[in-house]
């Protein structure tokens, strides 16, 4: 799941007191002899077993979504096999299963009366968690064999192993700003253009966005990646490549934990906080545990600054994009890429 660049800001952190009681915090970022900035987030044992169980599981579901996709199947049977695929097999939906088609880049996820069927060049970006660590993964499928959606295709899959590649390589040095652009280079080498303001991200314990971003570009931040676990995400498009926000997504998560009047919503907070902490979640979600009546209290949680709505993320010329994505994790000099 990706991140929308603000001028090169990240978009507002949430409540750190939420996840207090995680044990692996991003440290403050530290100055080395070099005066180059490295970020560093502790991975202890228990995080590292978690994380290779979240990726195991996420290449599973990987099959099974490539045994399910075809042309026509509603988007709202995609997202909700896909999620109790990640829960039969012993894990956690990580965030809602986005299903962006064509000219939305990211951020689509079916509402619970979704009529949708899946068509055109389909982004499916989905993460599985396990005790909050979370191996995000995303691929791109062409639904309507064109030649042009396969060629988009293979730039953002390129580009994505490329990056991985350039962070095997260097280990434990590799510049952000060099990450974002071996992929801007591949892209543009097959006659397309990356999403410059989306970018992958640090993961941390129940933080699908962690604090740090992965540009598709040269964004000159020399930052190098030390411990810790990440997400690359390329994305490939014919347009402009930029986003702009379209409509809100019905995928929330979030800020901070709060008092609110009423004792129905009250209710719908406690479970958010119980179940999804700090995670992306889907209205959806609730609607079914709730009724339709969890969607007045989502609007009221919103309204009250409690919860963050994802705005959809829309190419700006309206252009197809394609969209690869793998996590990794660094730790002891080595790289594992989990998905
Ligand atoms: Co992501």
């Amino acid at each position: 799941m990706t991140e929308k660049q603000y001028g090169g800001a990240t978009r507002r952190k949430v409540n750190s007191s939420l996840t207090s009681d995680a044990q692996g915090k991003i440290d403050l970022i530290k100055k080395n002899p070099n005066e180059l900035e490295i970020i560093s987030c502790s991975l202890t044992e228990e995080k590292i077993k978690n994380y290779k169980k979240a990726g195991e599981i996420a290449k599973q579901v990987k099959e099974f979504i490539r045994k399910l996709v075809k042309p026509q199947i509603p988007l709202i049977e995609l997202a909700e096999k896909i999620e109790a695929e990640i829960n039969k097999l012993g894990a956690k939906p990580a965030f809602p299963t986005n299903l962006s088609i064509n000219e939305i880049a990211a951020h689509y996820t079916p509402s619970y009366e979704d009529k949708t069927p899946a068509h055109g060049l389909l982004k499916i970006d989905f993460g599985v968690h396990v005790n909050g660590a979370i191996a995000d993964t995303a691929m791109t499928f062409d639904l309507e064999n064109k030649e042009e959606n396969k060629k988009l295709i293979n730039a953002s899959e390129s580009a994505l192993a490329e990056a991985i590649e350039h962070v095997k390589n260097s280990k434990e040095k590799s510049k952000l700003n060099e990450i974002g652009s071996k992929i801007k280079i591949k892209i543009e080498s097959l006659g397309f253009y990356p999403i410059i303001n989306l970018s992958g991200h640090s993961l941390d314990d129940y933080q699908i966005h962690a604090g740090l971003t992965i540009p598709n570009c040269d964004n000159s931040n020399t930052k190098e990646l030390e411990q810790g676990a990440f997400a690359i995400e390329p994305f490939a498009t014919t347009g402009l490549g930029e986003v702009f926000e379209g409509k809100p997504s019905g995928i929330f998560n979030m800020q901070k934990f709060s008092n609110t009047r009423d004792s129905f919503t009250r209710k719908v907070l406690q479970f958010i906080h119980e179940n999804y902490k700090t995670l992306p979640f889907a209205s959806r979600w609730l609607v079914k545990e709730f009724g339709t009546r969890a969607l007045t209290s989502l609007a009221l949680l919103k309204q009250q600054g409690i919860l963050h709505e994802y705005p959809q993320l829309i190419e700006k010329s309206k252009a197809k994009v394609s969209q690869a994505e793998d996590s990794f994790i660094i730790y002891n000099g080595k790289v594992e890429v989990l998905t």
